[in-house]
């Protein structure tokens, strides 16, 4: 995962040593864009406002999101910086969670500047 280490969440993960990948769907699509453009740094609980439930993981000390169908907890075993605009954090991922009830098609995929359906199968 490529972080710029401005980022409050860089700082997080430097100091836990572990994050959480969470796969949002379609209908999170408002809760994404708030997150991705607010920093936790300036608002008091960013899962608050983002209307994003936090869930304890059970390996990791960062949080889950409930709303996010697939929930990976990752702990870093690699940190990179190869002095460009990201340090990249390279997770063992340790446990996953996933609804039984998950659909592809509605995951969200961010194409700078849009936001896609995931697109078709072209092969099996
Ligand atoms: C769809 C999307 C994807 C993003 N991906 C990244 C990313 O991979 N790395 C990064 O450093 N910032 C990324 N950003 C920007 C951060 O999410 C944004 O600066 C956010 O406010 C950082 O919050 P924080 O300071 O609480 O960590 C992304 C933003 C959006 C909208």
């Amino acid at each position: 995962m490529g972080i710029v280490p401005k980022r409050y969440s860089y700082e997080l993960i430097k100091k836990t040593k572990d994050y959480s990948i969470n796969i949002p769907t379609t209908d999170l699509l408002e809760a994404v864009k708030y997150c991705g453009k607010v920093s936790g740094r300036d608002v008091k609980d960013k899962f608050e406002k983002s209307r994003l439930t936090p869930v304890k993981a059970s390996q990791i000390s960062s949080y889950l999101i409930k709303e996010c169908p697939v929930n990976l907890e990752c702990k870093v075993v690699h940190t990179l910086d190869l002095e460009g605009t990201h340090t990249w954090f390279v997770g063992e991922v340790v446990a996953a969670h996933i609804t039984k009830d998950y659909s592809k098609s509605k995951a969200i995929m961010f194409w700078p500047p849009e936001y896609r359906y995931v697109g078709d199968v072209i092969e099996k």
